[in-house]
């Protein structure tokens, strides 16, 4: 049959152009914009109860790396291909004194000195220092393990969080490792298989909430969430945040406050609305270009016990790991709204719309701040003097008139 006309065939997908992705904002291997923003500062890579003498694979910002716990406590993050002949040290064994590579045995230290060559006259003393494995210098607080990967002459000195720093009586900080539900509350595997800006700026997205989370999966947070907000977004000195106003049924005004802490740190509110401050940091850490994971530092009761409520997602008594396909199309949640979009989101056919001021706000921020790295400035958030290590968060729910400013 005949074509009816032009404008029956308006928009048909035949022919559409190859849509792209921003790699400015989503490339993170060393040397690309956005890779070298970010190694401008220290990232989780691991869950400090985990880190054992056990060597461990990490894979962050496109790298592979071992992370292990030398016999003496610390802490070391090598590459892993022996600077020897290339054995990898995941299959290392960890003494007092480093990691012994497992094919001619020569050790290194946490920093990569290289302290023992068994198969050579003296072990290698007369020639072993001119050897260093490639290692980057790791710290450990709140239960983390953070690394900084960036150029040693602007280590940035590693941030502190009020939200984690300043505990009730009878709290303390637990790190774990739970976000989508895909596993369990350690699961070292637990990745997630898009790019790690997808799930960064949904952050300064709360319109999403009374839909994906309310009125088309059924309320997965407190129902009040469904009431379609007032925002507003403003930069911090921090970033950026937003404040979502919502008219409660009593009367009463909720406000939301709900920061994106540069690079990749947010603290939300409670989804229940339970008001105050927030307990919980999450930090959005790059896998590599299609891949990302979240490491989080909450504070609980020293008693705390509620390990299963960390699973993350579930419906009725079932972790997302276990539900069925069709039950993913029935209650969707973040992981399947992110998903969609695809291992990197193509940008250049997006159509963003007012509600959307946020998400472009934080890319804008970012753009410049990526920039600022290019032309050898410092970022955004990082500090070298220690008496400045100490950030206030800002985040929580509060009923309208009761937010006490904290910024730094
Ligand atoms: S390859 Fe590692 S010691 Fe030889
Ligand atoms: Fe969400």
């Amino acid at each position: 049959m005949q074509s009816s006309g032009e404008e029956s065939h308006s928009g048909c997908a035949y022919g559409r152009p190859v849509h792209t992705h921003d790699a400015e904002l989503t490339e993170v291997g060393p040397g690309k914009p956005c890779g070298e923003f970010l190694r401008r500062y220290w990232h989780p890579v691991g869950l400090s109860r985990l880190v054992t003498t056990r060597p461990q694979n990490v894979r962050i910002l496109c790298e592979d790396l071992i992370l292990f716990r030398d016999g003496k406590g610390r802490a070391g993050l090598l590459t892993p291909r022996c600077a020897h002949r290339g054995a990898s040290l995941y299959y290392g064994k960890v003494d007092d004194e480093g990691i012994r590579c497992c094919y001619h045995g020569w050790r290194f230290d946490v920093q990569g000195r290289c302290n023992d060559q068994p198969c050579e006259p003296d072990k290698g003393a007369a020639h072993r220092d001119k050897v260093r494995q490639p290692w980057y210098p790791v710290e450990e607080r709140y239960g983390l393990v953070f690394a900084y990967m960036g150029p040693p002459a602007r280590k940035p000195v590693l941030p502190r969080w009020d939200v984690l720093e300043e505990l009730d009586e009878g709290e303390t900080v637990l790190a774990h490792l739970t976000s989508y539900g895909a596993g369990t509350q350690d699961d070292l595997s637990e990745i997630a298989p898009w790019n790690w800006l997808q799930d960064w700026e949904n952050i300064m997205d709360p319109h999403h909430v009374a839909v994906l989370h309310t009125s088309f999966s059924g309320a997965q947070f407190a129902p009040e969430m469904g009431i379609m907000p007032d925002v507003h977004w403003e930069y911090t000195d921090l970033g950026m945040r937003f404040i979502a106003y919502r008219n409660l049924p009593d009367g009463k005004v909720m406000e939301r406050y709900s920061p994106c802490l540069f690079p990749n740190v947010r603290s939300v509110p409670d989804v229940y609305m339970q008001t105050g401050r927030t307990k919980r940091m999450r930090w959005c850490v790059p896998v590599d270009d299609t891949h990302h994971r979240h490491f989080n530092a909450m504070r609980v009761p020293a008693d705390f016990n509620g390990h299963d409520g960390l699973r993350g997602r579930t419906v009725g008594d079932r972790i997302w790991a276990d539900m069925t396909e069709a039950e993913h199309q029935e209650f969707p949640h973040d992981w399947e709204a992110q998903i969609g979009q695809g291992p990197i989101s193509l940008h250049s056919e997006e159509h963003l719309a007012s509600a959307d001021k946020g998400v472009v706000m934080l890319r804008r921020l970012m753009r410049q701040q990526i920039r600022i790295v290019q032309q050898g400035g410092d970022p955004i958030g990082v500090t070298f003097d220690p008496d400045k290590a100490l950030n206030r968060v800002g985040a929580g729910n509060y009923l309208q008139g009761t937010y006490q400013e904290t910024k730094r």
